[in-house]
């Protein structure tokens, strides 16, 4: 099932929604994937050298058949790198993680990346959206893409709509592989679903056999995200020998919180989101209005300390904006005994997110005049 729900109700992940408090070992166990072992990371440290925090953090902490994509490329065989974004709205600060680590891998193993902008996906699923309107944010969510550096030459930008040509053969030969009741079971569709929706997941699995399917290389495909995509990835992976390709591999992320107490960050909750668009003012007022771990007065929290592991503040420090662990707990160890106030700490992720937030909007202008490098057909 795409959404585990617990007891209390207070648990959802699905392709489409994400609530209450994740618990990511439950999810290994009920999606059936496999955590990411200190082996298979020293593995990757042999090709990378120093492991990228987000590994070392265990913000990545989910695989499936990385094992057998690492096998592989020891032996010479090269893999691609596949993921994506559903262009509902402007991109925020957690879609960035995984495309940060997927920029990463793709450095450091060599290798192409197919990214997919699902301009119909949002379209059919959002009764309010038009197709001008999803392809619009399709336009921007690619700039935002190119702006982290990912270079025209090993970057492949789909379109759905546009490049539905270069999907289609594929996704009828999924789409003939995946029954009603497997779709039914695996995303919670119903009676009231439109078929549009029902017929879109083999959308989304027909880029992991593109590269096969366009180049003859019969090479598997990597995909970085978070665990919310897994549901996908499933149905690929049962169709994948059927249509003579790799079973497509993932290596999943966990969920950046948004800016409140508990929940991902979300585009539907834009109070507590930093989007990559948000002005310089905007940016400290949400930073201001964030839920810590701190204590009712100052004069308490230098008492007693704060708790970071419920912070928002200090996870935005923990995922992307203190790469460096000894700074990190030593930030960690100030809170707790008080001695670093959530004002100091707020102040000084305002500075960073702007100072981040400036210079990537500074490439996303530029990326304006290159983006046409990137299309499939070049
Ligand atoms: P979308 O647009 O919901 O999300 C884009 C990517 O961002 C990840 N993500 C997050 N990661 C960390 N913290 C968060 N708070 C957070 N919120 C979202 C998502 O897991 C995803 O990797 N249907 C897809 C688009 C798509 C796709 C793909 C995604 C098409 N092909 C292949 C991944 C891989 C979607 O709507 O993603």
């Amino acid at each position: 099932m795409a959404s585990t729900n617990d007891e209390n109700g207070e648990m959802i992940v699905t392709p489409w929604e994400v609530k209450g408090k994740v618990d990511y070992e439950r999810l290994i166990r009920e999606f059936g994937t496999q955590p990411l072992t200190e082996d298979l990371l020293k593995r990757i440290g042999v090709v990378t050298g120093n492991l990228h925090p987000q590994l070392q953090r265990q913000i990545f902490f989910s695989h499936r058949d990385l094992d057998t994509v690492l096998d592989l490329y020891e032996k010479g065989t090269k893999f691609v790198l596949y993921t994506g974004r559903g262009p509902s709205g402007p991109v925020h600060i957690g879609h960035l993680v995984p495309w940060i680590f997927t920029l990463h891998i793709q450095k450091k193993f060599g290798t192409r990346l197919y990214f997919q902008l699902t301009d119909d996906e949002k379209f059919l699923i959002d009764d309010e959206a038009t197709l001008e309107q999803t392809r619009n944010y399709a336009y921007e969510n690619a700039l935002d893409l190119i702006a982290l550096g990912f270079k025209p030459e090993d970057t492949f930008i789909i379109y759905d709509v546009k490049d539905i040509d270069l999907l289609y053969e594929l996704t009828l030969e999924v789409a003939k592989r995946i029954t009603y009741s497997t779709a039914r079971s695996s995303f919670g569709f119903q009676d009231s679903t439109n078929i549009g929706w029902v017929f879109w997941p083999a959308i989304q699995a027909a880029p992991c056999f593109i590269h096969a399917k366009l180049t003859g290389e019969n090479v598997p495909a990597l995909i970085p995200a978070a665990i919310d995509q897994d549901p996908y990835w499933r149905v690929a992976r049962d169709v994948a020998q059927k249509l003579g390709y790799h079973k497509p591999a993932q290596i999943h992320c966990r969920f950046l919180p948004g800016l409140g107490a508990g929940g991902k960050m979300s585009a539907s909750i834009p109070e507590t989101s930093i989007f990559t668009m948000d002005p310089p003012d905007l940016v400290k007022r949400k930073i201001w209005n964030a839920f810590t771990g701190g204590k009712g007065t100052a004069a308490e929290q230098r008492k007693t300390g704060a708790d970071p592991t419920v912070c928002s503040i200090f996870q935005y420090y923990f995922y992307l904006f203190e790469e460096d662990n000894r700074l990190l707990f030593d930030r960690e160890r100030r809170c707790k005994t008080g001695e670093l106030l959530c004002g100091e700490c707020k102040n000084d992720l305002v500075i960073r997110l702007n100072k981040f937030l400036e210079e990537h909007r500074r490439k996303r202008e530029k990326a304006k005049d290159e983006i046409e490098r990137y299309n499939m057909n070049r």
